[in-house]
């Protein structure tokens, strides 16, 4: 997609906005659980700058079947389309012909089993066992693997939908979702603000509602809604937390669907409904910050969009600097400062293996997977830069501006430079004095982290640091520990504090004194595992094969077999874990891991999709 000014050029889409817009999308699907496909047809609402010009839009793997145009809704006419051919990363534009007074297009297509937008579950892989599940994850480019439409976050568009299932499953979409509808099989849908391509998301399943508040609420399998209700309990004073820092929550209820753990990510801002895996629910509240965070994205992110994926940073580094000012608000700063040294300090050990040109706030994409800006620079550079602002101008000031910024650009797509064009000019020539001390220039188009850059830290983390190196030294005993008061954060830090030689003996100490194998919490389990890999400390190797093959969430996945892959014995205990598990794994799971076991891969069989 390219207009006039260079930096707003989507590399990532055909589409052509400057020649024809779609405004509104109404789609009507069925799906189909034995052939795992969608089918039905999208009808777009266009607004054309061109008489000529034909409608280009983004698809991956679609069965195009027809494709209609008409003036009025009533009158439709076929018209001639072109597949064009597909691109690894960005898929096939579909260009179709319009006639000089279409206004409305209607594509009739059908999915491929593949999609990489969509998971098919089987009932194995549901809490309940009983009933398939299908969910969609349309970020960064993933809608066209399900919807033909101009995949673009600088595009917003209007939807409605009409959704067909198996009579007994319920469908809940990124739109009104009426809480009392009757499971019948039949389902509508409306989405009345305008929103980016890649919020427009689907789930079907058994799936359940409990309130929690007059606008917030649990989606979940039967079986997990209560213990959902009670762990995100907190939501309505997050939202109220939110609202007084950056200003009214504009999109009425905030609902939050609990998937089942094949989810990829931990968490996605769908607008209304938020998609959540359920290893957050660790039975403590202690990591709904991930809440907090999809929360946020209601301002940073679906209020105010990225316009491109190179100004990915404006959607996640907000989004976690608003995530630690919820956090702190509703459960205070210790907290919130346990959190922001952890990512912190995860972000310092990513900057010392990536590549100078990913390290840069404003990365260049071009020709790449968006998925491949997936690292903690947007999330936690980004964070730091406007904590780095915040410091500079004092919290006062620097929350009014954002809750100015927030309303100046609310419904729309913006650039990095239209950014940076505002902190100028609402922030910085204000106060130039302190706009001296802040070099926007290095934060947004330089690697690393700029010397300025705030160093949080942690009171209770310094008394975890300390008892972790006494006890490293062999002066401290683990029975002294004041182990009944850590929170889960707490114990991530001690365990990053442990030494990667470590060895089995005291790995053996830890475990008998603290059950660390057993643990139930996500979080607590993949770190202990990754140290389990490091030291080959076979006790926890059984509990290593059942968590990755039950849990999906890239995040986890990806260090464990990093670290697996990283010896010849742990390469080959990977690749036999994986041949287990990659067929429950979300295709945006298995291209990651394939990638990371490739180079055994075509001795061992394991294909990839
Ligand atoms: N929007 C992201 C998830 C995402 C980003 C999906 C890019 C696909 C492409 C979401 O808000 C997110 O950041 N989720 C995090 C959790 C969060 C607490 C940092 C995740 O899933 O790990
Ligand atoms: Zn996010």
């Amino acid at each position: 997609m390219s207009t006039a000014d260079p930096s707003r050029t989507d590399f990532h889409s055909y589409a052509r906005p400057d020649q024809v817009r779609v405004r509104h999308l109404d789609l009507d699907l069925e799906a189909n659980f034995s052939s795992k496909t969608l089918r039905g047809f999208a009808t777009l609402h266009i607004k054309r700058a061109s008489k000529d010009a034909p409608l280009v839009l983004d698809t991956r793997d679609l069965n195009i079947e027809k494709v209609e145009v008409s003036q009025n809704g009533r009158e439709w006419q076929e018209t001639e389309f072109e597949v064009g051919a597909a691109d690894k990363v960005l898929g096939s534009p579909l260009t179709i012909r319009l006639t000089p007074d279409a206004q409305l297009v209607r594509v009739h297509y059908q999915t491929k089993p593949e999609a990489s937008g969509l998971q098919w579950l089987e009932p194995e892989q549901t809490a309940g066992k009983k009933h398939p599940f299908l969910f969609t994850q349309s970020e960064a480019i993933h809608a066209r693997s399900w919807i033909p439409l101009q995949d673009s976050p600088g595009i917003r568009v209007t939807y409605s939908a009409r959704i067909r299932t198996p009579k007994e499953l319920m469908a809940v979409m990124s739109a009104e979702n009426d809480v009392n509808a009757v499971r019948d099989g039949e389902y509508a849908f409306r989405m009345r603000q305008q929103i980016p391509p890649y919020l427009i998301a689907l789930a079907i399943g058994d799936l359940t509602f409990k309130a929690m508040s007059d606008r917030t609420g649990v989606w979940a399998e039967p079986s997990m809604l209560e213990k959902a209700a009670a762990e995100f309990a907190d939501t309505e004073n997050m939202m109220k937390a939110a609202e007084e820092l950056y200003g009214p929550y504009q999109w009425d209820r905030y609902d939050i669907l609990v998937l089942p753990p094949s989810f990829p990510f931990g968490g996605m801002e769908n607008p209304r409904l938020t998609f959540a895996t359920p290893t957050v629910i660790a039975g403590d509240k202690s990591l709904v910050s991930l809440i907090a965070h999809e929360l946020a994205h209601s301002w940073s992110g679906n209020l105010v969009t990225n316009a491109t994926w190179r100004d990915f940073w404006l959607n996640e580094g907000f989004t976690v600097y608003l995530e630690r000012r919820i956090q702190e608000k509703v459960f205070g700063k210790r907290r919130a400062d346990m959190e922001e040294v952890l990512e912190v300090a995860e972000l310092e050990r990513e900057l010392k293996r990536l590549p100078e040109a990913d390290q840069i706030l404003h990365i260049d994409l071009k020709g790449r997977d968006p998925d491949d800006g997936f690292t903690n620079v947007p999330y936690v550079k980004g964070a730091l830069f406007l904590r780095h602002l915040e410091q500079t101008f004092g919290r006062e000031n620097f929350d009014r501006f954002l809750r100015g910024y927030f309303s100046h650009f609310q419904f729309q797509s913006i650039t990095t430079g239209d950014f940076v064009n505002y902190l100028k000019a609402n922030l910085l020539e204000k106060r130039p004095e302190l706009a001296a001390k802040v070099n926007v220039e290095e934060w947004v188009e330089k690697p690393g982290l700029p010397a300025s850059a705030p160093r949080p830290e942690s009171d209770a983390f310094r008394q975890v640091s300390a008892l972790a190196s006494q006890w490293t030294a062999g002066k401290a005993a683990l029975t002294e520990f004041p182990v009944k008061e850590w929170s889960t954060q707490e114990w991530l830090h001690f365990l990053s504090a442990m030494p990667e030689d470590l060895g089995v003996s005291r790995m053996k100490e830890l475990d008998k004194a603290f059950g660390l194998t057993k643990t139930g919490n996500a979080e607590i389990a993949s770190q202990w595992l990754l140290m389990a890999i490091r030291n080959r400390y076979e006790p926890a190797y059984a509990r290593l094969e059942e968590f990755l093959t039950t849990v999906g969430r890239r995040k986890f996945l990806k260090p464990l077999y990093e670290e697996l892959a990283k010896t010849p014995e742990g390469r080959k205990r990977g690749l036999a874990i994986y041949a287990k598990a990659r067929p429950g794994y979300h295709p945006i799971a298995q291209v990651t891991i394939d990638g990371i076991l490739k180079p055994a891969n075509e001795t061992t069989g394991v294909t990839s999709r």
